[in-house]
C-alpha cells in the first residue's frame, strides 16, 4: 500500500512488545479466519474467544459483518470494496496483535493478494486458518438463507456462487468443519493457540526476525 500522506514520521512505542507479553502471559498476534460464508468462521471465532479469554488470554474477535455495520459501512461487495474491506481489518487486527491481544479475525477474505497484505501487515504473529467446508455442505447449512437468495438472482457477486474464493495455499492450519462437531474444531483451535503464544515459546529478537523472514516468504 501506498502512503499518501506527505512529512509523516514514525514514532516509537516506550512500551515494548516483550514488555506487554510479559504482562499478558503468553505472546500476541493475529489467527486470520478464511473461508466460504456458512463455513463455520464466526461460530468457531467466538466460541474460541470465549474458551480463551476463561484461559486468561488477551483476545478480540473482529467479524465481517460486525465490521461492515462500523469501520467498514461505506463498502459492498465488490472486488474492490472487498479488497479495501480486508486492507483495513488486516490494519486493525495488526494493531491489536501489537497492543498485545490475539485478534481473531473472520471475514470469507476470499481474494489471495489480500490475505497476504493482512499477513504483511501483521509480521511475524500471522496464522492463517483455513475454516474448510465446501461449497454443498455451506449451502445445506445456509444459516442466513443468503445462499437461497443468491441462487434466486437477488444478491449479486455472491461468494462461491457468483463471485470467487480462492482456497488458501499454504495456511497454517486447516479446520475442516464438514466432518467434525464445533467441539472437536475448537479443541484444535485452543492446542494450536496454547502451542503458538505460549510464554515459553515467546521468540528471542533473532528468531522473531527468522519468522518475519520466514512469513515473508509466504508472500
Ligand atoms: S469479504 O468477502 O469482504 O471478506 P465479509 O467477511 O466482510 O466478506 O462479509 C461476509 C458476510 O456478509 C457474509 O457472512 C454474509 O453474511 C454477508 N454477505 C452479504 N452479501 C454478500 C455477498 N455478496 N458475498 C458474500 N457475503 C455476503
Amino acid at each position: 500500500m501506498s502512503v499518501k500522506s506527505t512529512n509523516i514520521t514514525h514514532v516509537e512505542h516506550r512500551v515494548s512488545q516483550e514488555a506487554r507479553w510479559a504482562k499478558n502471559g503468553h505472546t500476541s498476534g493475529v489467527v486470520w479466519f478464511t473461508g466460504l460464508s456458512g463455513a463455520g468462521k464466526t461460530t468457531l471465532a467466538f466460541g474460541l474467544e470465549q474458551r480463551l479469554f476463561k484461559k486468561g488470554y488477551q483476545v478480540y474477535v473482529l467479524d465481517g459483518d460486525n465490521a461492515r455495520h462500523g469501520i467498514n459501512s461505506d463498502l459492498g461487495f465488490s472486488p474492490e470494496d472487498r479488497t479495501e474491506n480486508i486492507r483495513r481489518v488486516g490494519e486493525v487486527a495488526a494493531l491489536f496483535a501489537r497492543a498485545g491481544y490475539i485478534a481473531i479475525s473472520a471475514f470469507i477474505s476470499p481474494y489471495r493478494k489480500d490475505r497476504r497484505h493482512a499477513r504483511k501487515a501483521a509480521g511475524a504473529g500471522f496464522h492463517e486458518v483455513f475454516i474448510d467446508a465446501d461449497l454443498d455442505v455451506c449451502e445445506q447449512r445456509d444459516p442466513k438463507g443468503l445462499y437461497k437468495k443468491a441462487r434466486a438472482g437477488k444478491i449479486m457477486e455472491f461468494t462461491g456462487i457468483s463471485a470467487p474464493y480462492e482456497t488458501p495455499e499454504n495456511p497454517e492450519l486447516v479446520i475442516k468443519t464438514g466432518e467434525t462437531t464445533v467441539d472437536q474444531c475448537l479443541g484444535r483451535l485452543i492446542d494450536y493457540v496454547d502451542r503458538t503464544f505460549s510464554p515459553s515459546g515467546a521468540p528471542s529478537e533473532e528468531r522473531r526476525k527468522e519468522r518475519y523472514a520466514k512469513s515473508n516468504a509466504r508472500l
